[in-house]
């Protein structure tokens, strides 16, 4: 891990060869946790998954040292998605909370990390030229955000909670609901990608991309916890979710982006 343990996928030592095999050098604890870059369920991944075993490239100074982002950019009103529309109304759908504390393998936290969120509005459409699902775009909705981790690790959100959508993968394909996350580091090569889902839903169990993680445990760990403490009164229903950079409750993590 590198640059307040924030770490990549790509490039490194630990990933997996284009037949979704684990190489010698890839450990045993993430082969369990961290999806194959090839999973032929996930169709698309057949197309992009790597055909050789990937090439360790050395980072130079200037990858480690380079400008990602201001801190200063980086407004309090970026966390708030249901504030951040261009519109300035409020968007349609149930109001959430989601908070959690970005931590490294021995549970320190991880401190001014950028997290980055994306999501489909409630209806299950993503404000992008390439979802054409059939279901209605909201004006004051634009289902993106940022923050940073504060000194304890935490990152919080208030968003709308989305909606499933169809995503052609196979028959009657159906992503459940879940919120993309970001996380850099002090480096662009320091990016991390995951997804958040909800607890008890019934779409989980027939979607690839969920089930490519081979551990159930660390499935689980996909999964928001409903927090009755961080749910507000009048206000919204709120949900915890941990990201863990390394170790034995290591988050689940997306293919190098
Ligand atoms: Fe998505």
């Amino acid at each position: 891990m590198t640059n307040q343990g924030v770490g990549t996928r790509t490039g490194s030592p630990a990933s997996g060869p284009a037949d979704g095999q684990a190489p010698s050098r890839r450990s045993v604890l993430d082969r369990l946790v961290q999806p194959a870059y090839l999973y032929p369920p996930y169709k698309s991944t057949v197309l992009r998954g790597p055909k050789h075993p990937l090439v360790p490239l050395p980072h130079n100074l200037s990858d480690l040292t380079g400008p990602v982002y201001g801190e200063s950019d980086v407004t309090q009103f970026d966390s708030d998605l249901t504030r951040n529309a261009v519109n300035g109304g409020e968007p349609l759908g149930e109001r959430i909370i989601v908070t959690g504390r970005v931590l490294d393998e021995r549970g320190r936290p991880v401190r001014s990390a950028l997290i980055e969120v994306w999501q489909a509005n409630s209806a299950g459409r993503y404000v992008h030229k390439g979802d054409q699902h059939d279901a209605p775009l909201d004006p004051n909705f634009l289902g993106a955000g940022r923050c940073l981790t504060n000194d304890e690790g935490r990152y919080t959100f208030t968003t709308i909670r989305p909606g499933a959508y169809p995503w052609r993968n196979h028959a009657n394909a159906w992503r459940p609901p879940h919120i993309h996350l970001s996380v850099f580091g002090r480096a662009f090569h320091s990016r991390l990608v995951t997804q958040m889902y909800f607890p008890g839903d019934p779409l989980l169990a027939f979607d690839p991309i969920y089930q490519s993680i081979p551990d159930d445990a660390a499935r689980q760990r996909l999964i928001s916890h409903y927090d009755h403490d961080v749910t507000t009164p009048e206000w919204a229903l709120g949900y915890r979710f941990d990201i863990v950079l390394g170790g034995g409750l290591e988050t689940p993590f997306e293919e190098g982006h």
